[in-house]
């Protein structure tokens, strides 16, 4: 076993970086500011994306990757994500054109080359000040489940500790007119009744008096094959808290998504994005469960599953059937069903 040293954050291949202590943040913002200053001269959007994890660093470069017409880049996208031992190491790798994420899909390392090397539209920091350059922020921080009892998810709990703690920096930094957009898969009633007012309490305290512009889009992301395009060309689902916050995240994705060839679907509140995000996943556990459950069965009393569901999937009606597989599993699969739950008592 590896043991690493408090002090430094050790990458899956076993390079090791020193923390950033109190004296280095001055001189990372500057360098920021630097790099911002450069991108408004060039009239390009700065967006901030939350969180360097498997959602958030292709994200950032789907959105850094953003072109108009005439095919000049629009953003320039700051990743930030927080310099703890365990994920520190992400923003040296991506501010040397590397992806922090290991894909089967040869694109994730080719657009992260392409962003942060060639076009310079994309770069890295620790330093949560940045918020205060954004236009938009994108969050893309974790949303976890606390399961108590092995086998009764019925008294677990959400634990949104980090994504509470992002929506309090994120208030105390941004500009009144930037649009925050989680798209971190959230129990329903998250984003108005958490996030929302988390916002309206740090603009409260800073004397703001402008209502925070908070939308919700959830992530369909799968990190394969066709991990890019999971994201970048694939159907999405928004919502705002109120109108203004919800016709923006519609601009905002359909400039960085190809929503051309994969129709947006706009709803009215976020409450009804976010359910639509766990009746999605717990839908797909649900038949995954339920396949596995009946291919026991099959392996117990010799009986041939797929020459059952072929038979089956004759009936038109029953003919996307799924074939059963090892069980549920995934980060997301095992949740999400479990936030919709909690989210029933609260
Ligand atoms: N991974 C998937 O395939 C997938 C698919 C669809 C949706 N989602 C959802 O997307 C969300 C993110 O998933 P992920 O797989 O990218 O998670 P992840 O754990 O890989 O990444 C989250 C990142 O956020 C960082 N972070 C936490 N708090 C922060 C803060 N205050 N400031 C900056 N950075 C912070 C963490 O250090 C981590 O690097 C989850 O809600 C997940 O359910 C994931």
């Amino acid at each position: 076993m590896i043991l690493s040293n408090p002090e430094t954050s050790l990458s899956p291949s076993g390079e090791s970086f020193p923390l950033p202590v109190k004296a280095d943040y001055n001189n990372e913002l500057k360098r920021i500011e630097e790099l911002v200053r450069q991108a408004r001269s060039e009239h390009k959007e700065i967006v901030v994306v939350m969180g360097l994890g498997f959602v958030g660093a292709v994200m950032a470069a789907i959105v850094a990757d953003t072109k108009d017409a005439a095919g000049k880049n629009t953003k320039f996208v700051i990743g930030c994500q927080r310099p703890s031992p365990r994920s520190f190491w992400k923003i040296p790798l991506i501010n040397r054109g590397e992806a922090p994420v290991k894909a089967e899909d040869p694109e994730v390392d080719i657009l992260i080359k392409r962003c942060v090397l060639d076009d310079k539209t994309l770069v890295a920091t620790y330093n949560s000040d940045c918020l205060q350059f954004a236009d938009c922020v994108v969050v893309d921080v974790q949303c976890d489940f606390a399961k108590k009892e092995l086998g009764n998810m019925k008294s677990g709990e959400a634990d949104m500790a980090a994504l509470e703690d992002t929506m309090r920096t994120i208030g105390e930094k941004i500009q009144p007119n930037c649009l925050v957009l989680i798209e971190t898969t959230v129990a329903p009633g998250t984003t108005e009744f958490v996030a929302w007012p988390i916002l309206k309490k740090a603009f409260a305290n800073r004397g703001i008096n402008e209502i925070p512009l908070l939308a919700h889009s959830f992530e369909r992301v799968m990190p394969g094959k066709q991990y890019v395009a999971s994201i970048r060309d694939f159907w999405r689902v928004c919502s705002g808290c109120e109108t203004v916050a919800r016709a923006r995240v519609e601009k905002f994705l359909h400039e960085v998504l190809n929503t051309k060839d994969f129709p947006l679907t706009v709803m009215d509140r976020p409450i009804e994005s976010e359910t639509t995000k766990i009746v999605e996943n717990s839908y797909r556990a649900t038949i995954l469960a339920y396949l596995n459950e009946w291919s026991l069965f099959a392996e117990r009393n010799g009986v041939d599953l797929i020459k059952v569901i072929n038979a089956i999937k004759m009936r038109p009606t029953h003919s996307n059937m799924i074939f059963p597989g090892p069980g549920i599993g995934g980060y997301c699969l095992p949740k999400d069903g479990g936030l919709g739950y909690w989210a029933l008592n609260y």
